[in-house]
């Protein structure tokens, strides 16, 4: 048995392999298609921020801040953390560049690694990448809708089948508070049949209660009162306007009057794309999109109202997917020209050569490390190239080029200098 290797990556961080870099580009080739049609502008904000960003604005009785921060201090006393999660660094990156003197909203997407301290489980990591999509500086029900059509989007045209869109609203400041007392009210009822984490749950954030998955908080779920029941006449036409664009779009989507999502920064509207597995080990479904309206968080981080709506979708959770379903997915980038040499002179030769045609913005392989004609020209089949350039040490000496054409089976033979032109010129044709 082949012993490990002494160091591994750390717990929850992976490599990203070579064999899977092509689905993850894909994935952000994608999104990248899709915030540029709907006018969304990449930005991209340091991996690390004051830690207490994520305090005030994640929340401090929220997982993410409690449990999941990798923190440090650093030599002059800062405390910073690595981002578990992109919208507090987005709306402070709003606030510090003066976005809000912009013609409004300001949609903005971004795309990279975020960190959370988890125990390591197929598809929840330590270290993850986010498509993170954010409209700032409108209220419009339109916009919860637009983000929600855009993750939809997203998986739709990856193909994946009969996404569930989950969502909920759970109010703002004018409604929340009240619906809190009523059902922290409802849940000291039936305190000691709570489990030890809904119990500090009560005393510090009632609605995460509604969040929790064990066995014995579930018929205490069931029974609960419910927010949706208890919205200001605001939020409820917020929710019903979002519904009506959902439906004009012809989105499929569930009401969860349980769904609360655990950041403190909600209003209004929350939602999760969930899919089910194709992987046998996994049966339950799985959420590889959430989001909602944040009109507060402006307010929170910089004293300003912004309101805003967006979303991150689980890069991995849904690369993971990808392979399932596509495992033959065929990205290596077309060549149309494969350069072989024979010999030492028709090596060095072949390095101009090559880049000749870098410059001249023509796709070419190359093997340069083989010496053998025949591995060189099996590669060059396997990549189904159009043209096969072989310059061996006779052609080196005389500046020509042998030129096969893979698809007539013809060869002729070019001067040297002469060539990328006259491919060119034949690609050209093609
Ligand atoms: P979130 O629900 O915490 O929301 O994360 C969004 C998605 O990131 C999840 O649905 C999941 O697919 C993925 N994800 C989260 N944690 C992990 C993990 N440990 N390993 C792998 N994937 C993970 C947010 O982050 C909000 N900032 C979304 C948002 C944007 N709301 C408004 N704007």
């Amino acid at each position: 048995m082949s012993k490990k290797p002494h160091f591994q990556s750390p717990p929850g961080m992976h490599d990203i392999l070579p064999e899977d870099e092509k689905y993850f580009q894909k994935l952000f080739h994608l999104a990248e298609g899709l915030a540029n049609f709907y006018g969304f502008e990449r930005i991209d904000t340091p991996l690390m921020e004051f830690a207490e960003l994520f305090e005030k604005g994640t929340g401090q009785t929220t997982d993410i801040v409690e449990k999941q921060m990798f923190t440090l201090r650093t030599r002059g006393g800062d405390a910073l953390a690595l981002r578990p999660e992109f919208t507090p660094g987005l709306v402070r990156a709003f606030l510090q560049h003066g976005m809000s003197n912009l013609p409004q909203p300001v949609k903005l997407y971004s795309i990279g690694p975020a960190f959370r301290y988890e125990s390591p489980q197929a598809g929840r990591f330590r270290q993850f990448h986010q498509i993170d999509f954010e409209v700032l500086g409108e209220t419009s029900p339109a916009i919860d809708a637009q983000i929600i059509q855009i993750f939809y989007n997203l998986l739709d045209e990856l193909k994946f089948k009969n996404p569930v869109i989950e969502i909920n609203s759970i109010g703002a400041n004018c409604c929340r508070p009240y619906f809190k007392k009523i059902l922290a009210g409802y849940l000291r009822s039936h305190y000691n049949s709570l489990c030890l984490d809904c119990k500090r749950r009560v005393r510090e954030n009632p609605l995460r209660v509604l969040d929790c998955k064990e066995e014995k908080c579930q018929p205490i779920k069931a029974a609960s009162p419910q927010i949706i029941d208890h919205l200001c006449e605001d939020c409820h036409n917020h929710f019903k306007e979002v519904l009506e664009f959902l439906d004009e779009l012809g989105l499929p989507y569930r009401l969860n009057p349980y769904l609360v999502r655990g950041l403190d920064y909600y209003t209004k509207t929350v939602f999760e794309i969930f899919i089910e597995s194709t992987s046998a080990q996994n049966q339950a479904p799985i959420a590889l999109v959430g989001g909602g309206r944040y009109d507060n968080l402006g307010k929170v981080i910089g004293n300003k109202d912004i309101p805003a709506c967006g979303a991150a979708a689980g890069v991995e959770r849904i690369v993971q997917e990808m392979i399932l379903r596509q495992p033959e997915l065929h990205t290596e980038t077309r060549k149309d020209v494969f350069l072989a040499q024979v010999g030492n002179l028709a090596k060095k030769k072949s390095l101009r050569l090559f880049e000749d045609f870098r410059r001249a913005r023509i796709p070419i392989g190359e093997s340069l490390s083989k010496d053998s004609l025949k591995v060189q020209l099996s590669r060059a089949d396997r990549l189904q190239v159009r043209y096969t350039l072989i310059l061996g040490q006779k052609e080196a000496l005389e500046k020509t080029v042998i030129v096969k054409d893979m698809k007539r089976g013809t060869q002729e033979t070019i001067k040297m200098d002469k060539v990328v032109h006259e491919i060119k010129k034949r690609l050209l044709k093609k």
